[in-house]
């Protein structure tokens, strides 16, 4: 019997092994909030909900951003009678239950932050062995989202002779338990190579959780941000639908950076396809903050749901060019100026990653300039000042009507192949086809 080549290549897709963790949630990358980088261990419950509340009348709610997530320091150092964790009510006097609940009310998702350790990198009590029972637990609170931060040398505790082997059993000892108490969860691993000694975490995190932090702490200067864009240059092959590299929380609004700087920062985070966790204190931002954080072309280019994460092809340290095939064909492109003066740089549609001819014409979409150039012939060039960028969408305009039909449509699903864990081979993922 002879099928349309349509339905076998859906049936194709549709048959692929997914792995364990591929359980429909973040299929984009999480967007949310979290204490640490502004108010590190001092989150109250009062200030809880002044951000709750912030996320709504700033629209940042609305934007996306979803989960509000308390770090280190909502827990006492030793256990209650019955083994539980306890809360610190001098800062939380509701509980957690109560601030899961405001959340929720508000339309958003309650997150909280747990180690595998025996203790937090604040020295409070940690969940190694208890897995099941905080799980429960946090299930109770209401809990949506769950940072579990590998904490040794932080916190004091010798970690030393804990093998590779029992790190990864700890993790997937709480996905397990997470998954056991039935409501969805949001997995955010934060071991960052540090208790594998080394181990890039995307070679291994992929079935345990969504998210992996890729390396140690961001801090709210130029310098570190630019080292973790740095750092996750080169794991783009990681990154897919259900896992996300974490290049760690924004430091947007925070410290000294110039308004280019937080552009820059921000853009570099969502040409990565990086989960999108704010770390400011949104209820004091300014205007200029916000504007950044809630613009949704460039919160789109992050969300696009073909899931690839942009690659740097050109210009490292110096004058970048980044590429991040979208579905329907488009393409992100992001011009970083990483220089200490203002540059012109240029993208050329036959670059690698465009892969378009090198005369074709393209309708260009300037983000943050809210400008549109119509038929760009071979390229674009745009003046971006020192430590800030320029982010593109970019439609190759010389498209036939055939690649917009649904042949075209079902060759690019299939090109989108996964291995055997579920896991998007990067390299098959961008389009298989040249534009004529
Ligand atoms: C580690 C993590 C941080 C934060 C702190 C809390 O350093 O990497 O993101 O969670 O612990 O103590």
């Amino acid at each position: 019997m002879k099928y349309p080549v349509s339905i076998l290549l859906a049936a194709a897709w549709s048959a692929a092994p997914v792995s364990a963790l591929r359980d429909g949630q973040a299929l984009t990358p999480p967007m949310g909030w979290n204490s640490w980088n502004h108010f590190r261990g001092g989150l109250t419950e009062a200030k809880f909900k002044a951000i709750a509340n912030a996320f709504v009348s700033t629209g940042l709610r609305d934007a996306g951003y979803k989960y509000l997530v308390i770090d280190d320091g909502w827990l006492e150092a030793g256990r209650d009678a019955g083994e539980g964790l306890i809360t610190v009510a001098k800062n939380f006097p509701s509980g957690m239950k109560a601030l899961g609940d405001y959340a929720h009310d508000r339309g958003l998702k309650f997150g909280i932050y747990a180690c595998p350790t025996k203790t937090t990198c604040m020295r409070r009590m940690g969940s190694f062995g208890h897995e099941a029972q905080d799980a429960k637990l946090f299930a109770s609170f209401g809990v949506d989202f769950l940072k579990y931060d590998w904490c040794g040398v932080q916190s004091g505790e010798d970690t030393a002779g804990v093998t590779v082997a029992e790190v990864k059993r700890r993790y997937v000892a709480m996905r397990d338990a997470l998954k056991a108490t039935g409501r969805p969860i949001v997995y955010s691993m934060s071991e960052k190579g540090q208790g594998t000694k080394g181990i890039e975490p995307g070679t291994w995190s992929d079935t345990v959780a969504h998210m992996w932090r890729i390396g140690y702490d961001i801090h709210e200067n130029w310098a570190s941000v630019l080292s973790h864009a740095n750092e996750n240059a080169d794991l783009s092959q990681y990154a897919s639908p259900g896992g996300w590299n974490d290049p760690d929380m924004l430091e947007v609004g925070n410290g000294d950076l110039t308004v280019g700087e937080n552009r820059a920062h921000f853009s570099l985070w969502c040409i990565q396809a990086a989960p999108l966790i704010l770390g400011n204190d949104p209820s004091a931002m300014t205007d200029a903050i916000k504007a950044i954080l809630v613009n949704r072309e460039a919160i789109a280019i992050d969300q696009d749901s073909l899931g690839i994460q942009g690659r740097r092809i050109r210009g490292k340290g110096a004058l970048e060019v980044w590429v991040k095939p979208l579905k329907g064909g488009e393409k992100a492109v992001l011009l970083f100026n990483a220089t200490a003066a203002d540059a012109s740089i240029e993208v050329r549609w036959n670059d690698s990653l465009m892969g378009w001819k090198a005369d074709a014409l393209a309708d260009v979409r300037d983000i943050w300039n809210a400008k549109d150039i119509k038929g760009a012939k071979g390229g674009y060039a745009a003046t971006v000042p020192s430590h800030d960028a320029v982010l593109l969408r970019i439609r190759n305009a010389s498209a036939t009507g055939l690649l917009k039909s649904g042949w075209f449509k079902c060759l690019g699903r299939q090109v989108l192949s996964r291995d055997a864990n579920g896991r998007s081979d990067w390299n098959r993922r961008t389009p298989a086809f040249k534009a004529p």
